[in-house]
């Protein structure tokens, strides 16, 4: 029997990409290649974000878009995977019937099983059950690069921002246990990966048996791998970010100097709603710190429009926080009701309109906030792991500094995977450009 072909379509975090490279790992173990696209493959899986409304009507109608492929290949397995699936339960093949299967995150690992099932039954299947059990720990061979990975340090997440629905699609927070990671890390390492990107909901709450020290403990634990020569972490939650953690990233030579640390909003009154448990004074505050602590680091951030109640006044706090802080980059978000959590059940009463406008004044200023930021590096020599070509100018490559800023530069193939010096030689908001040196 010829081999059969998957193909995975990613929506959302980097959670999600990592949970993919996780789902086709073990797959291509059972024997499954990868489908080089969504027509050739035998089994297509969707993996969901319910984050935003707007991203989950995407994947919808994505996959609603699959019918007429179903029909001239009714042997073709369609599956869903992800926070949506464990948002809509049972409800989900109702709303999209040409799905087989849809698995919740934490049966992920059941996955090939299901397919299995499938191929040879054909009856759709419903996996959720086991969204706060704590994930078997597998170490499958695929990877998606060949000098950077993600590695998962846990899931779920206990916090409840009154707008979010992760709490309730991912389960409650559960730290994996610091001896997996680092072998997971140490394999990585002989395998020739130089980086590798910590993910969590909440990273600075890390904490297991194994490793007294949380989440600074695990880090100085990676710090000492040999062969990994950056370590990044996301995401941090203001209210567990500490000057320890700080005082780690400058005092680990391989932790990046790069901070994501979500603000939402910059009024009090609005941060309160949001169950953020931070006053915009201690916000500025740890960005402060942080700025003192780690010299020409770099500081992310997300933020949301237009929340409940949210009053030109309150936006206004907003926009001069982001005027004040200057960020590298950020994320900004409409604000948008995700039942069952807390805020949907608030009147969502600021206008579309006002949402927009409210919007795009953010990203304008954070386009001049990014390009100030990176201007303060015209002329000088910064470190930059190449990634790949740049598709766009192919005599370029294309790379990221150790405070996560995207590098272009002149360089041929051998290059890639490894770290040079790059002399800064102009800006863009979103990119740096330069020379070897
Ligand atoms: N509406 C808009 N943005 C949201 N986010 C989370 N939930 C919502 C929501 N209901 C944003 C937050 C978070 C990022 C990943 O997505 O800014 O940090
Ligand atoms: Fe959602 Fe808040 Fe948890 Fe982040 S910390 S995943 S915003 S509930």
């Amino acid at each position: 029997m010829n081999k059969k072909s998957l193909y995975i379509r990613t929506f959302g975090c980097q959670m999600n990409v990592r949970d993919s490279e996780f789902v086709m790992a073990l797959m291509m173990e059972e024997g499954f290649t990868q489908a080089s696209s969504i027509e050739d493959a035998d089994v297509i899986l969707f993996n969901s974000c319910s984050i935003r409304k707007h991203a989950e009507d995407r994947l919808i109608s994505n996959i609603a878009d699959l019918k007429p492929l179903k029909k001239k290949r009714p042997g073709v397995v369609i599956g869903l995977m992800g926070c949506t699936a464990q948002s809509y339960k049972d409800e989900i093949l109702k709303k999209i019937p040409i799905l087989d299967f849809s698995c919740g995150p934490g049966n992920e690992s059941d996955i090939p099983g299901i397919v299995k099932d499938i191929l040879e039954n054909r009856c759709p299947v419903i996996a959720i059950d086991k969204v706060n059990e704590k994930r078997p720990e597998l170490f499958p061979e695929y990877r998606e690069g060949r000098s950077k990975a993600f590695i998962s340090i846990g899931q779920g997440c206990d916090n409840y921002c009154s707008y979010c629905i992760v709490p309730y699609v991912r389960g409650h927070e559960k730290s994996r246990d610091a001896r997996d990671i680092l072998k997971e890390a140490e394999a990585l390492a002989r395998r020739g990966f130089k980086e590798i990107t910590l993910l969590g909901q909440n990273v600075n709450s890390y904490k297991s048996a194994d490793n007294k020290n949380g989440f600074v403990g695990l880090l100085e634990s990676l710090n000492a791998i040999k062969g990994i020569e950056r370590i990044r972490f996301m995401t941090s939650h203001p209210k567990d970010a500490s000057t320890e953690l700080f005082k780690a990233m400058t005092r680990l030579e391989k932790v990046c100097e790069h901070l994501h640390l979500p603000l939402q909003s910059g009024s009090d009154k609005i941060l309160k709603m949001m169950n953020r448990r931070y006053t915009r004074k201690k916000y500025l505050k740890l960005v402060e710190d942080y700025r003192s602590i780690v010299p020409g680091g770099s500081i992310t951030t997300d933020v949301i429009v237009g929340f409940p109640s949210e009053t030109d006044k309150d936006f206004k706090d907003t926009f001069r926080l982001m005027n004040e802080v200057r960020f590298d980059s950020a994320f900004t978000f409409k604000y948008s009701p995700r039942p069952p959590a807390k805020s949907s059940q608030l009147k969502d009463n600021v206008p579309s309109e006002v949402k927009d406008a409210r919007l795009k004044a953010l990203m304008d200023i954070q386009c001049e906030s990014s390009l100030m930021r990176n201007e303060e590096l015209i002329g000088n020599a910064v470190a930059v792991l190449a990634d790949c070509r740049n598709e766009k100018h192919p005599s370029t490559l294309t790379g990221r500094t150790k405070t996560n800023k995207t590098v272009v530069f002149e360089g041929n193939d051998k290059l890639i995977g490894t770290i040079v010096d790059v002399k800064i030689e102009s800006v863009k908001p979103h990119t740096l450009i330069g020379r070897i040196c």
